[in-house]
Parts: C-alpha cells; sequence; structure tokens
C-alpha cells in the first residue's frame, strides 16, 4: 500500500484510537519492504505528532465543514499531506500525488478531488503555519502549557522547545565486554564519530545510527539508552551478593545496567506487563545476564514473594513521560490532564509499598521520566513527610535546595528524568 495512506493509518490509530505511535508505526512498516521507505513512513508519523496543533488547524481553514465519522483517515491524511508541504523537502507535486493516490488506495474515491483541492491551495497559498495561541506556537495541550508554566516559570519555553528537537542517540558502553574507551576506539574505527557522556557507561553518538552498524551489538557490546535512564544503576549503586528489585522492571534497559555493574546480586525484575516483561528476556539474553523474572504488582508484592526483604530497590515509577516527548511525541496527544492525578496517586501507592519490603539500612531509587513536580518532588515531599523512617540524600547533581535531581529535556542531551535516593533508618 501506499505510504501515505499507510501514514495516515498509523496517525488514526494514535489519534482516533489512542494507541501509542511506537505500537501503531511498526504495524504499518511492516508492508513496506525498503528501510528507506520504513524511515520516511517514521518521519510524517513523528512529524504529524510534533506540529500537530498548527497541521490541523490549516487543514481545518480549508475544508469547508469538518470530516466526521468514516471520514476521519481522510482527515488525518490531509493532515499528513500538509506535513509533507510545510516540513520535508519532498517536491509539492509528488506529495500531492501520492496523497491523492493514499485517498484512492484508502476506497475514499469521492474524496480525490477534496484532497487534491485541499492541498493545490496549501502549496498555492504559501501561508505561515499559525503562531496565534500558546498551543499553536508551541504545538503542545493547553493543559500542559499550564503545568508546564506553573513548574518553570523563567524557562517553560526552553523545556517546551527542547520537547520538539530530535533526540540524539546515546550508548551503554557494556563494561563486561570492553573498557568505555575500548569501545570510543572501535566506534572510530568503524567510522562512528562519538564521545562520552558525563555518566560512567555513556556514550553519545553524533548522529544516530542503525544498530546493525555498532560493533559488536548483537554481541551484547553496548546497548541503547538514553544518558539520563543510565544515572538509575550508578545512582542505586548495586553492591555484590545484595538482593535487589526492579519494581517496574519492563523493558529492562536499567536492570540490564544494574547486573553490568554489580553481575553478582540476585535480581529480582517485576513487571505488570507480561508482554513488556519478554522484551526484559530478551534484553537479559542479548547480553548474557540472568534475573529472577516476575509477572506481577509492585503494589502487592506480598503476593508473589516469600523471599527477604530487599537490599536496594528501584522503583522506576509508571508516568506521564513528559520528559520523554522528544522521544515520543504522540504523549503529548495521548494523555490528558486528569492523567497526572491518577499517576501521582499510583506512584504514591507503589513507593509506600515497596517501601515495606526494603530492609532496615537499605536504599530505594525512586525514579520517573516525567518533568512533572506533581510526579517528581511534590511526591516525594509527601512520603517524606508521612515516612518517619526515610532520609533523603542530596545528590551531587541536583539543583541546591531541591528535592531530587530534576533533569530537563535537553539538559547535557539527556532526556527529561527525575530522581530521588531514599535510605531507610536502621532501628
Ligand atoms: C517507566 S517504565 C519502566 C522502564 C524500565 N525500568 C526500563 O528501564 O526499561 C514503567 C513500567 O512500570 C510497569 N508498571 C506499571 N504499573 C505497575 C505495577 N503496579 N507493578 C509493576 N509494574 C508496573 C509498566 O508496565 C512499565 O513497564
Amino acid at each position: 500500500m501506499n505510504l501515505r495512506a499507510l501514514a495516515a493509518r498509523a496517525v488514526f490509530e494514535v489519534l482516533e484510537k489512542g494507541v501509542s505511535l511506537s505500537v501503531a508505526l511498526p504495524e504499518q512498516q511492516k508492508h513496506l519492504a525498503s528501510g528507506k521507505d520504513k524511515a520516511l513512513l517514521a518521519e510524517l508519523c513523528y512529524g504529524v505528532m510534533r506540529h500537530l496543533p498548527q497541521l490541523e488547524k490549516r487543514i481545518g481553514d480549508c475544508l469547508s465543514k469538518p470530516l466526521k465519522g468514516k471520514q476521519r483517515i481522510v482527515h488525518q491524511l490531509l493532515i499528513v499531506g500538509c506535513y509533507q508541504l510545510y516540513f520535508t523537502r519532498i517536491p509539492g507535486h509528488a506529495a500531492i500525488s501520492e496523497t491523492a493516490e493514499a485517498c484512492r488506495q484508502l476506497k475514499f474515491e469521492g474524496m480525490v478531488k477534496v484532497v487534491n483541492g485541499v492541498l493545490r491551495n496549501i502549496q498555492r497559498q504559501e501561508l505561515p503555519l499559525s503562531t496565534d495561541s500558546d498551543t499553536l506556537k508551541y504545538n503542545t495541550p493547553a493543559w500542559l502549557i499550564k503545568r508546564l508554566k506553573e513548574a518553570y516559570p523563567e524557562n517553560w519555553q526552553q523545556v517546551i522547545i527542547h520537547s520538539h528537537e530530535r533526540p540524539p542517540m546515546w550508548l551503554r558502553n557494556n563494561r563486561l565486554s570492553q573498557t568505555r574507551d575500548e569501545y570510543l576506539a572501535r566506534l572510530q574505527a568503524a567510522d562512528i564519530d562519538a564521545g562520552a557522556g558525563e555518566s560512567p557507561d555513556a556514550i553519545l553518538l553524533a548522529s544516530p545510527k542503525d544498530v546493525s552498524l555498532l560493533p559488536g551489538f548483537h554481541l551484547g557490546a553496548a546497548s541503547v539508552q538514553d544518558g539520563a535512564a543510565q544515572w538509575a544503576a550508578t545512582l542505586l549503586a548495586p553492591q555484590a551478593n545484595e538482593l535487589i528489585l526492579d519494581a517496574c522492571a519492563a523493558p529492562g534497559g536499567k536492570s540490564c545496567h544494574l547486573l553490568e555493574l554489580a553481575p553478582d546480586i540476585k535480581l529480582v525484575a517485576v513487571d505488570f506487563d507480561a508482554k513488556r516483561l519478554e522484551r526484559v528476556q530478551q534484553n537479559l539474553e542479548r547480553l548474557s545476564l540472568t534475573a529472577e523474572l516476575i509477572h506481577g504488582d509492585a503494589a502487592n508484592i506480598d503476593s508473589w514473594w516469600r523471599g527477604d526483604k530487599f537490599d536496594r530497590i528501584l522503583l522506576d515509577a509508571p508516568c506521564s513521560a513528559t520528559g520523554v516527548i522528544r522521544r515520543h511525541p504522540d504523549i503529548k496527544w495521548l494523555r490528558k490532564s486528569q492523567d497526572i492525578e491518577e499517576l501521582a496517586a499510583l506512584q504514591q501507592q507503589i513507593l509506600d509499598h515497596c517501601w515495606q519490603w526494603l530492609k532496615p539500612g537499605g536504599t530505594l531509587l525512586y525514579a520517573t521520566c516525567s518533568i512533572l513536580p506533581q510526579e517528581n518532588k511534590q511526591q516525594i515531599q509527601a512520603f517524606m513527610a508521612r515516612t518517619p523512617d526515610a532520609k533523603l540524600d542530596t545528590l551531587a547533581r541536583q539543583a541546591p535546595g531541591d528535592i531530587g535531581w530534576q533533569i530537563v529535556p535537553g539538559q547535557e542531551n539527556m532526556d527529561g528524568f527525575y530522581y530521588a535516593r531514599l535510605h531507610k533508618a536502621t532501628l
């Protein structure tokens, strides 16, 4: 099927059915043979998610009445067409004819003229995209702008701008295979430009590369993981022979890093989602690591664990993922304002329960890929107020006087992330 039709279908799945793009896109990419076409399909879908309000406005202004019901797929196709005209170097005539052909293939023969007409108008008029409201200017829903203004009164615009940049590719050197310097040398020998990041195993590539081009990737020499996420294992600092819980483990990036840092730990990796837990197993296998995998609820450990309390717990909690919008721009449209309070309540429940399963003297690292204080510093502040046996660490890189370490998107090229390290008093 025509690539634009596949793009419209993927966009439809996200916007009309609430499916995440990381699920919807591969479903459509299956229909394409060449890597180049798959990459173009991804570019169109990700681009649409980044610029959605402006594209919607432009299309809305060109239609005499909105397309509803079954015709929504044609609306999404118009959005894909409009994106090509404004944001790609595809010649306008090719973008329009391919998009019109997609309309035919989607079995809306009767609307081919409309698609042609609207896109030709847009091409002819050459109007700039509207920036009449903050939502249009920043391509971000009003509720999220409001929350970001409250959280970052001085730099909310920067936070949003960095959330729309194309993210760099980070690698985590597998220190069980070679030192970071050795892997940097292997990359250089393969003509891949890269440098060391701040955390001990992090490597930042000058430009993204297909993993098949990375030396020894399939043998486990390195993994793809953002620089911010790589701080988790380092901050938890696992020690030989300890019993450690990764309470929300899938797809397993941080579990694997913990084992690379301390192969002699006993790691219990738990996730609520059985399908995602399979990915933990695959990641462990590629790196020749082992952990005990459990499909279970981190808010009900008693139901699946009969062993000792844990020396250390990593709680990489389910969250709004507002720190990783640059990697997953569909988050802007899948999340709703009320989700934040619901997520904060879930995080609180999991945090309180995990605390019960931490040994006195043990350490719990709370992490999210959120940039909203309700899920981060307010969460930890409230936890400290109700938990007399908890002591909060000051992390070396956190802002003076802050509660935990809030990383904002783009800071040192990293994703937005949050860390708070808690110690349990010995009684
Ligand atoms: C942020 S992701 C974890 C990422 C993972 N730590 C990594 O580095 O690859 C959050 C995970 O929490 C899981 N989750 C959500 N609620 C849970 C619960 N009550 N118990 C266990 N896992 C849960 C989700 O399925 C999701 O895989």
